[in-house]
């Protein structure tokens, strides 16, 4: 049967792609970030870690969705999703590539126990989904196992409780369990941590808050859950509310026995964010 061996948590920062993408990983302002993957990229290459499957939960930029449609939560289900974006526009990396059997079989566990999903069959994929993937991969020409990318809209109110977020992550981990083929999979939470890119308050960072609930999405995430929406706004800035996402790769790790904490970094600045990122194994 297919087995959620891990969880990847980071922020997704548009500008980290573009500095990827134009050869400044090594300058002074971008080094510090990149160093914070080097055990990442090391430890996804390794076979014990490499997955075959990364379930992918990330935000659409106004990329594949706009004000027009705007589903809660979007399953991707089609062999393969095309890099697109806004802003720096298309990033030159290689072609995201789907697993519509497998993605199939989440939807139909998932919408079973009650979380109505919207099935996409044909979705191009932003920074939410690719930076995420160059900071765990680098710069391949492939990238090296199969996604299944899952938006969350956390653009648009109303958005989704963190509760609900956690909720799915279990619903999804029981889909994954349930599925019969021996695939090593991994769930990714993206998005965050503390930023916010507009307004009075622009270029928030709570470095504070952001450590302290990272230390409750670790040790305590029904705690986290049941964060207040209005308290990752406050607190974290209007795009803080991104790491509800988190809450979803964390619902979907095993209960009972603690997950390992194989890695975790935290760095400011990356254009107005903070970069935060964790790396849980269940043991
Ligand atoms: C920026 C955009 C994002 O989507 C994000 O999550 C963080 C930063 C930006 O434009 O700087
Ligand atoms: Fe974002």
């Amino acid at each position: 049967m297919a087995k959620v061996t891990a969880s990847v948590y980071t922020s997704h920062v548009p500008a980290i792609g573009a500095a990827l993408d134009n050869g400044k990983a090594n300058e002074p302002y971008w080094k510090p970030v990149f160093d914070g993957y080097e055990f990442s990229k090391k430890w996804i290459a390794d076979p014990e870690n490499k997955p075959d499957v990364v379930f992918l939960v990330y935000n659409d930029h106004a990329t594949a969705f706009s004000l027009e449609l705007i589903p809660t939560f979007a399953i991707g289900t089609a062999a393969e999703f095309q890099p697109a974006d806004e802003g720096w526009g298309p990033r030159p990396v290689p072609v995201v590539k789907g697993d519509p059997e497998f993605a199939a079989h989440i939807a139909q566990s998932v919408i079973q126990d009650d979380f109505d999903l919207t099935i996409v069959n044909k979705m191009d994929v932003d920074h939410g989904l690719t930076v995420p993937l160059s900071l765990m991969c680098g710069q391949p020409e492939e990238w090296p196992f199969k996604v299944i990318p899952f938006a969350v809209n956390v653009v648009q109110y109303p958005v989704p409780s963190g509760r609900r977020c956690y909720m799915l992550g279990k619903a999804i981990r029981k889909a994954i369990e349930s599925y019969d083929k021996d695939l090593k999979v991994q769930v990714w939470g993206t998005g965050g941590m503390s930023h916010q890119l507009q307004g009075p308050r622009a270029g928030l960072i709570n470095r504070d808050w952001d450590n302290e609930w990272l230390d409750k999405l670790i040790e305590d995430p029904e705690a986290a859950a049941a964060t207040p929406h209005i308290d990752y706004v406050r607190e974290a800035g209007s795009e803080g509310i991104e790491l509800v996402m988190w809450l979803i790769a964390r619902g979907a790790m095993s209960e009972g026995a603690k997950p390992k904490v194989a890695h975790r970094f935290y760095h400011v600045p990356a254009s107005n964010t903070a970069v935060g990122h964790l790396i849980l194994e269940n043991i």
